[in-house]
């Protein structure tokens, strides 16, 4: 290779870097994406009707976006299924980890479950694993992770502590690392919620922190900002599972957010204060 063409390889191989592309996906690159591909068989009837809403619903979808549509429903009917079946935190553990339905599985390096003491009475949810978390195995080891320990300490809470008052219990939607970093799709998150709905249900805490915009939206069903759902309290309402008790749910800005515009820092510290008053309240 000549050493100018060596050149331009290296640097087109720095700029995916740079731009959070760091995994290889397929071993073939794919030409055309939008390739209308062929209509998969009929869907039965029967099993039309089990699923939560039908597939095939608008006139103007086109059979690639049918095969989607089907594929990812398919995705969803089993990790329902799955949570379903889970009757502690280690069967459900296990039951994600032996779940292939999630393409980051693939290139993340370890399974990042949880943290803290299960039996806390206060539980926070994020986003997915970082390069940190995905080569511990951790949820929030990483500097974001640090900021949000500080955080907790001024209101007393410790992932280290086995005392259900003073623990914290913690996890993610995702317990996969999202290849570079990236944001995940909606579609990651539908398949992934019956999973976090079912941890939320298992560990049975009095209150959950969901620490973002990702985990906000994906627990609260919510299309609204982050911005508009922190500051009011809602309650734990899990669409794929029933329960009875009410778990008030506190949203809040993501550590990683405040590392890039401290100024924020006095609204999260308010969000902890209204817990606070919540935890005081009981
Ligand atoms: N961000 C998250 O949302 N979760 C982690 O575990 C680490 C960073």
């Amino acid at each position: 290779m000549q050493n100018a063409d060596h050149q331009a390889y290296l640097a087109a191989l720095q700029w995916h870097i740079d731009q959070g592309i760091d995994e290889i996906l397929e071993l073939e690159p794919v030409t055309n994406r939008l390739e209308v591909v062929k209509v998969p068989a009929h869907v039965p009837e029967a099993e039309l009707k089990t699923r939560e809403r039908p597939i095939l619903q608008s006139p103007s979808q086109t059979p690639a976006q049918a095969n989607v549509a089907t594929g990812l429903q398919k995705l969803k009917d089993q990790a329902r299924e799955l949570a379903a079946k889970a009757d502690t935190l280690e069967d459900l553990a296990k039951a994600i980890q032996g779940f292939d339905g999630l393409d980051i599985k693939k290139t993340a390096t370890n399974f990042v479950f949880s943290d803290g003491y299960p039996n806390a009475k206060v539980m926070l949810v994020g986003e997915a694993p970082g390069a940190d978390e995905d080569r511990l195995g951790k949820p929030f080891v990483g500097v974001s992770g640090q900021l949000l320990d500080k955080i907790l300490a001024c209101i007393g809470l410790d992932r280290t502590s086995e005392d259900p008052k003073t623990g914290i219990y913690i996890s993610n939607i995702l317990n996969w690392r999202p290849p570079g970093n990236r944001t995940p799709t909606p579609q990651e998150m539908e398949i992934a919620l019956p999973f976090i709905e079912k941890h939320i249900a298992l560990a049975d805490p009095e209150f959950l922190i969901l620490s973002g915009g990702v985990a906000a939206k994906t627990v609260l069903h919510s299309g609204e900002s982050i911005s508009k759902l922190r500051g009011t309290a809602h309650t734990f309402a899990p669409k794929t599972l029933e329960i009875s008790k009410k778990i008030p749910v506190v949203a809040t800005y993501h550590p990683s957010y405040l590392l890039r515009t401290p100024s924020q820092k006095a609204k999260v510290w308010q969000d902890m204060l209204f817990l606070q008053s919540l935890r005081l309240s009981l």
